[in-house]
């Protein structure tokens, strides 16, 4: 059997008709939203890949801080024979656990992305004799299937990226990961930390304006795949702290009133001067809070490891 094997569980054509489906209801409701998964084109994957070198944006480096100094122990606490690795992207920061995990039979990413997984794929199992790669194009938000792979099972949800969903949506997430779980399975979570606000919000409006362009590429990628006329310079990043909800918002702020035409929506949508369209939302999390979501999914924390600066933190936890 070829090591390396990928498995669509999503249909070809799913991505368009969610893009389809999220933009209608997003750009009809009020306030605007859209979510956060379309920023990641390829111009944006690339966007980002720049925003976690920019000197504001930390929690790539903090976590990989503490994947580099806690491998071993997070493989010696799991291990792990099968880890899966949700929304992997370019499997940067898995390295550091697929040195680590000594009994590692299979890895599983799972990602939207086919030429990412491909990409990522093929250059592990040429540089690690041995091992497996099962690589599933999926949306880690719906239900995963996952492959029939030897225990105990890791299952890894890296970057923060949890962040990304609203409560009710992780409440869901964590209850369809711990369906996952057998005995002797454990997830291993990162979380962004609250912390200074000026610190979050220069995070995610940085100097080089980097995560401006990130966050007006949404637009592009709605022009391109609905034939829409969204003009990007009409439209100013803003990013804020809602202390509240303790999560950073990203915004787009109309500069103008103007009327934007989705073709392939058969729409016409009306900004007001100022009206925003919410795009992402990244929230920040307390050990408290983690806790308590993961134990009302029946999840028990088990390990909390942070940066030296305790900005990031990555938890394991059990069913
Ligand atoms: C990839 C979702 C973790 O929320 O910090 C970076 C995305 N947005 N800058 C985050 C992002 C703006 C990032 N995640």
């Amino acid at each position: 059997m070829s090591p390396f094997l990928l498995t669509r569980t999503l249909p070809e054509d799913a991505t368009d008709a969610a893009l389809r489906a999220d933009v209608q209801r997003g750009l009809t409701g009020t306030p605007k939203t859209l979510p956060p998964k379309w920023f990641y084109d390829a111009r944006g994957s690339e966007l980002f890949e720049q925003i976690t070198e920019l000197p504001e944006y930390y929690p790539t480096r903090a976590e990989r801080e503490i994947l580099i100094a806690r491998a071993a122990e997070i493989a010696e606490a799991t291990g792990a024979r099968t880890l899966i690795e949700l929304g992997s992207g370019s499997s940067e920061k898995t390295r550091y656990l697929l040195d680590a995990l000594t009994d590692l039979d299979t890895y599983v990413p799972v990602d939207v992305s086919e030429s990412a997984l491909t990409q990522a794929g093929q250059a592990l199992v040429a540089e690690r004799p041995g091992l497996r790669v099962h690589a599933l194009i999926a949306d880690f938000t719906a239900s995963v299937t996952l492959p029939d792979t030897p225990g105990p099972r890791l299952i890894a949800f890296l970057g923060g990226t949890i962040g990304n969903l609203l409560p009710a949506e992780r409440a869901a997430f964590y209850g369809a990961i711990r369906s996952l779980l057998s005995p002797g399975d454990a997830l291993l979570l990162g979380t962004d930390l609250v912390k200074d606000e000026q610190v979050l919000v220069r995070a995610y409006d940085d100097a080089a304006q980097v995560t401006a362009a990130f966050n007006k590429n949404v637009l592009t990628v709605v022009n391109r795949e609905l034939d829409a006329d969204f003009d990007p310079d009409a439209f100013d990043h803003v990013a804020l702290w809602d202390s509240r909800n303790e999560w950073i918002e990203m915004r787009l702020r109309s500069r103008t009133a103007q009327t934007v035409k989705i073709p392939a929506l058969d729409l016409a949508v009306d900004f007001a001067e100022g009206e925003d369209l919410r795009t992402e939302i990244s929230a920040k999390f307390r050990q408290d809070g983690v806790r308590a979501e993961l134990a009302a999914a029946g999840l028990e924390l088990t390990h909390w490891w942070t940066d030296r600066e305790g900005r990031f933190a990555l938890s394991s936890s059990v069913a």
